[in-house]
């Protein structure tokens, strides 16, 4: 752990958050667990951690280069990320370009339906509700964010989504799926913060539709490990993947 971490906020499927000496900032740890199935199913893969927190810095810093403000600052080792310390709001932001998963499950879309305009969906993060489905009405009842938060929210999304989906294509990957979390800084602004890493998303092979994402563990395939290691592959160029020395992670 890095010598300016200091107490240990927060545990969660995935990550741990650290308080640092500076109330601004936060310590997250990408840990090698994984879950799925609301909880039901776990594992620890090694290296999860590490290929999570270089995927969503690779992809925060795109997002920050296109004006988009994230909570990232830098990554300090290979799993552990400072960020901004924000005020999450309670809400999975998801959103769709291509038919898949619980959507084609609970509604009639065909599988592989493309979503032309895209769909979003905010779904409430709460373990004990089992994360329910939200609308407009239903989070301004109970007070999670205002109308104007959840416009703001709904337009940054988008704009992720373009920005990401170009980006990734570009590297031969389709962004089909994706969930964004959203907290407020000290000042109120909305910030996007978590994680954008294949434990959040759908990627495929923008030819052969081949998954390269947590659908592999879901379906409990083998080689997650090994398909989150080629969107790192993909994605980071060849001065980040030598920074972090990407070729010497087994
Ligand atoms: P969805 O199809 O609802 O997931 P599932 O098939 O697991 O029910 O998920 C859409 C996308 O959002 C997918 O890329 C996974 C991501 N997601 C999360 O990261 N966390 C969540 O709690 C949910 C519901 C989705």
């Amino acid at each position: 752990m890095s010598q300016i971490a200091k107490e240990l906020l927060y545990t969660g499927k995935a990550k741990d958050v650290y308080k640092t000496d500076n109330d601004d900032e936060y310590i997250i740890k990408f840990r090698d667990d994984i879950t799925a199935l609301d909880g039901g199913k776990k594992d620890t893969l090694s290296k999860k951690g590490v290929y999570n927190a270089l995927i969503s810095t690779k992809l925060f810093e795109v997002l920050e280069a296109e004006g988009i403000k994230t909570q990232y600052i830098e990554l300090l080792s290979p799993d552990e990320m400072l960020t901004m310390s924000l005020d999450m709001i309670p809400l999975e932001v998801i959103c769709r370009n291509i038919a898949t998963g619980s959507l084609v499950k609970k509604y009639p879309f065909p599988e592989k339906k493309e979503l032309n305009p895209p769909i979003i969906q905010f779904d409430y993060k709460n373990d004990e509700y089992h994360d329910p489905m939200l609308n407009d009405s239903i989070i301004l009842a109970l007070d999670i964010v205002s109308q104007d938060a959840l416009d703001e929210i709904r337009q940054i999304t988008l704009k992720i989504n373009r920005v990401l989906s170009d980006f990734l294509k570009s590297k031969g990957l389709l962004l089909v799926d994706f969930k964004l979390e959203y907290g407020f800084d000290k000042d109120g602004n909305i910030i996007l913060g978590d994680e954008i890493s294949p434990d959040t998303t759908r990627l495929w092979d923008v030819d052969t539709l081949e998954n390269f994402d947590k659908d592999i563990f879901r379906k409990g395939e083998d080689g997650v490990v090994d398909a989150y290691r080629k969107v790192v592959d993909l994605i980071l160029t060849d001065d980040e993947k030598d920074k972090w020395n990407v070729k010497d992670i087994e």
